[in-house]
């Protein structure tokens, strides 16, 4: 066998896509390595969001350049290829700047690895991109049958984002809003199942916008989507992200208090608690359209828990506009949010505008609300304690005699126990909350799980 190190940044879909090029790549002799050392192919599947996250990929191409030199004195060759959003914003500047770079290949043309790695091996750089004003035949329609084998998947059904907030790259790196069809995406659901999947995760950069085709032939949302996949046997959760909130529509909203296998757990970002700046955004809502979404989604499913994304120090904010993001999230009380000062992109809009707040000021902001966030999370963890959760446990924990699980709200629980409980979903008091884990002791096993033959705790 042949050795492959994949290398995820970025979001969730990146994390897919990987999965998905690690199984184009096993028919080719390719086995996936825990590091790069030795190895025969290496894919960096990158991340183009925000300046740290693009720049981190040359830092580790200098590195894995070192391990290919070294490869190459004993007579092997390693190939090095460069996927995900910051190939496809870059081109061939890639090969420019990192010249031992054999392969780039972007988010929508990465099935076509296998025939990319054989032109590579003959020595030639290879660019795979595609134009994404002129996608192809969907990808998906080349990509294998997933193999799963986790008791918690992720499932793409959306792709490409039509919203172009102005801070945003993903619709250049991801193209325009895509939908899979219905049957497409319930064949891969009753394949993760049966190979041992509880919860799936659908996966889409605006995935609440979802209208893929259905075996009606009519067009459907979001929300008649995972009806239709709740009625898998076997599978206990359903999760999706990211939403926008101007896509919350009635039916989805209804389905959050309809649908049992629906998780009590919304991340559903809103970037700011300004009108000013989510104009400037052009996240099309002000503030209190999303206040309304959030108590509508309460009313509807009372335990539901939130989580949202937070820019700070975008072009024009001031001191009152951060201090109406604070409230914002004073009066949401959100279970956890991921929080990032404003990275100029280039290419998008809100590069160019001015007003640019200095990085001092973003750092502070950062910080005083990043302690907000903190806080938050603490308390929300802390309401759990002496709670029995129904945890769905996934693997082994950091010592022995643990194992690990989700809670509803994604929180990770540990609890004590020698048994291997992969693939079981069962009830435990939280008898601990600490930072972002919670402790508990199980109170009933749950169910005999039916996938143990398949899969250990590893
Ligand atoms: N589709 C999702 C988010 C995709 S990107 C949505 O609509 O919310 C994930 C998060 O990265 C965003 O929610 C935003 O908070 C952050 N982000 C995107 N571009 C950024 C930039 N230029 N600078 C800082 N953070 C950014
Ligand atoms: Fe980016 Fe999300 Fe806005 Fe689309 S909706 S442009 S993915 S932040
Ligand atoms: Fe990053 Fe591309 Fe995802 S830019 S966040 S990997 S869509």
């Amino acid at each position: 066998m042949k050795k492959l190190f994949i290398k995820s940044y970025g979001c969730q879909m990146n994390v897919y896509d990987s999965g998905k090029m690690a199984d184009l790549l096993a028919p080719l002799g390719f086995a996936e390595a825990l590091d790069y050392s030795d190895s025969d192919m290496v894919v960096l599947n990158t991340c183009h969001i925000r300046e740290k996250a693009a720049e981190k990929i040359y830092s580790e191409l200098g590195r894995i350049r070192q391990e290919k030199e070294r490869m190459k004195k004993s007579g092997r060759e390693m190939i090095i290829a460069v996927a995900g959003c910051v190939a496809q914003a870059e081109g061939h500047e890639i090969f420019a700047r990192a010249p031992f770079v054999d392969i780039v290949v972007g988010p929508q043309s990465y099935h076509r690895l296998p025939d990319l790695v054989k032109k590579a091996a003959n020595g030639k750089r290879v660019n795979g991109l595609i134009d994404l004003e002129f996608p192809e035949i969907s990808k998906f329609d080349s990509l294998p049958e997933p193999k799963g084998g986790n008791v918690s998947e992720f499932l793409s059904i959306q792709e490409g984002c039509d919203q172009f907030c102005t801070f945003c790259v993903v619709p250049y790196t991801r193209g325009a809003e895509y939908s899979r069809s219905v049957p497409e995406i319930h064949r891969e659901g009753l394949k993760l199942v049966e190979n041992g999947a509880m919860e799936i995760t659908l996966l889409g950069q605006n995935v609440n916008a979802y209208h893929g085709a259905g075996p009606d032939g009519e067009v459907w949302n979001l929300a008649k989507l995972i009806k239709h996949l709740a009625k898998i046997p076997g599978l206990k959760r359903i999760r999706y992200t990211t939403s926008h909130p101007l896509d919350m529509d009635d039916e989805l909203i209804a389905a959050h208090g309809a649908e049992e296998k629906l998780m009590p757990f919304l991340h559903l970002p809103v970037q700011s608690g300004s009108d000013k700046i989510l104009k400037a955004m052009n996240r099309k809502h002000d503030a209190d359209y999303y206040r309304k979404v959030i108590e509508k989604l309460r009313r509807t499913r009372p335990d539901i828990a939130f989580s949202s994304d937070f820019i700070v120090g975008f072009p024009g904010e001031s001191d009152a506009d951060f201090l109406a993001t604070l409230n914002l999230v004073k009066e949401v009380g959100y279970a956890q949010c991921y929080s990032f000062k404003y990275s100029p992109r280039p290419g998008t809009p809100a590069a160019d505008m001015d007003s640019q707040i200095p990085d001092e000021i973003k750092s502070e902001r950062l910080q005083v609300l990043q302690e907000l966030i903190a806080e938050q999370q603490r308390k929300f963890n802390e309401s759990c304690l002496a709670q029995e959760m129904e945890i769905l446990f996934d693997r082994k924990g950091k010592y022995a005699g643990q194992i690990m699980g989700k809670s509803a709200y994604m929180q990770s629980v540990h609890v004590n126990s020698a048994e291997d409980y992969a693939g079981r979903l069962a009830l435990v008091k939280i008898t601990m909350a600490r930072g972002s884990s919670l402790a508990g002791k199980m109170i009933e096993t749950g169910e005999e799980n039916r996938y143990n033959h398949i899969r250990k705790i590893v």
